[in-house]
């Protein structure tokens, strides 16, 4: 069986939800990176942990669900070394959760740090290698190389920490299909014994470096080439796919990602962090200046939210139901007929096709387009 069905054991009841925690110091600017980072501002880590805490402490009051699970991302935790993530770690020392994930950086991570990790119960680490090319990793303006990724995988295993998880990058400018196949070949090396995998096409995002050369990169077929042979490589290495961008060992998926896609609670921690009650979200201040102003004045770094319509959340619900493996139930939607040949049924639920996967973006925009117009026409 191919698909991984999440259904039968869902990992979080309905009266939890999952804390993230972003922490946004990173060694360098990546290429392509649009995410909430700031670059040579170690000096104020005492300060954001000092944040942090306030920020949980008065959130922790208003939590009506228990936390689950914890994500530790970024930016870039490990940056902050081993004292920084066990003070980090320790804010959150009186809850239970069933899983916590700390992201790290190869050129970051030391066999303290690993030490700091498995002190402080993390459960599940990420590793950023996004490619084993040496060329690929300069284009995309990283930190490291090659062999301070492998390096950085051993350190794990040989730290006892068994729950790991690699994020990769296709579709760089430089790479070629022979160039992914060895980054993955090299993912799967059994002294690595990587349990997860997430594999993401590179987006070109405006205000990046990358944005200058968008014209050179990947036509969307080369990028659908890569992605179908990622898929088939997993397969076929004993990973199953729960999600279009997820691969997972049975029992390896990340529950707080899982718990994202089913649209359950969560809270953000930290500058730009955003929250979720199933209706409303809200987020956090983006500025770090501004974030950690507004906590040392007492403020709430809230500074925007929304409500979402009925019509918006039973799309959202389509929307990543059908990224995931367990697919909707047949009686949600009316597939139209164009759109037919991207979807199958198994068990009574609609579930993108594997050669459709690639193309989910616009098979689902598509979709709700299509869903937008009927009920347009059904209510004039
Ligand atoms: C929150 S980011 C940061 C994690 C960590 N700092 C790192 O650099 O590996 C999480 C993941 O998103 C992916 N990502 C970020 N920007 C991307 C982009 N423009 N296109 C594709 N994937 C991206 C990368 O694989 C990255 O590891
Ligand atoms: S990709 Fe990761 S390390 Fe690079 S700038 Fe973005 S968050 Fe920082």
């Amino acid at each position: 069986m191919r698909y991984q069905l999440l259904r039968p054991s869902p990992p979080l009841g309905p009266s939890s939800g999952g804390v993230y925690v972003h922490v946004p110091f990173c060694e360098q600017a990546c290429s392509y990176c649009a995410f909430s980072v700031v670059v040579g501002k170690e000096a104020l880590i005492p300060d954001y942990l000092r944040a942090l805490r306030a920020e949980w402490v008065a959130l922790r009051e208003t939590l009506t669900w228990t936390p689950s699970t914890l994500f530790i991302g970024g930016g870039t935790p490990s940056q902050i070394g081993s004292e920084g993530l066990s003070e980090l770690l320790e804010i959150f020392s009186d809850e239970s959760f069933e899983e916590i994930t700390v992201e790290v950086n190869p050129e970051s991570l030391s066999g303290q740090l690993v030490s700091a990790l498995r002190a402080a119960s993390v459960t599940r680490v990420s590793v950023g290698v996004q490619s084993f090319d040496a060329e690929v990793l300069r284009s995309f303006r990283r930190a490291h190389d090659p062999e301070t990724a492998r390096d950085a995988l051993l350190c794990l295993r040989e730290g006892g920490l068994e729950n790991v998880s690699i994020d990769l990058i296709f579709g760089a400018v430089c790479e070629s299909d022979a160039s992914w196949e060895r980054t993955l070949m090299m993912a799967m090396d059994p002294k690595f014994a990587i349990q997860h995998v997430s594999c993401y096409a590179l987006t070109v995002e405006k205000r990046t470096r990358l944005h200058a050369s968008v014209a050179d990169h990947p036509h969307e077929d080369v990028l659908a080439r890569r992605y179908r042979f990622a898929d088939d490589l997993l397969a076929d290495h004993g990973f199953l796919d729960y999600e279009i961008s997820n691969w997972a060992r049975q029992g390896y998926h990340s529950r707080h990602n899982v718990n994202y896609w089913r649209r359950r609670s969560y809270v953000g921690v930290g500058v730009g962090a955003h929250s979720f009650d199933s209706r409303r979200r809200w987020w956090n201040e983006s500025s770090f200046h501004r974030y950690l102003r507004a906590i040392d004045e007492g403020r709430s770094p809230v500074v925007g939210s929304e409500l979402l319509s009925a019509t918006e959340i039973r799309s959202e619900e389509i929307m990543l139901g059908l990224r995931c493996s367990d697919g909707i139930p047949c009686d949600w939607v009316v597939i139209p007929d164009e759109l037919q040949s991207f979807v199958e049924i198994r068990e009574g639920r609609y579930h993108l096709k594997a050669e459709a996967k690639i193309l989910a973006d616009s098979v689902l925009a598509a979709l709700l387009e299509k869903l937008d117009d009927d009920s347009k026409a059904r209510s004039s």
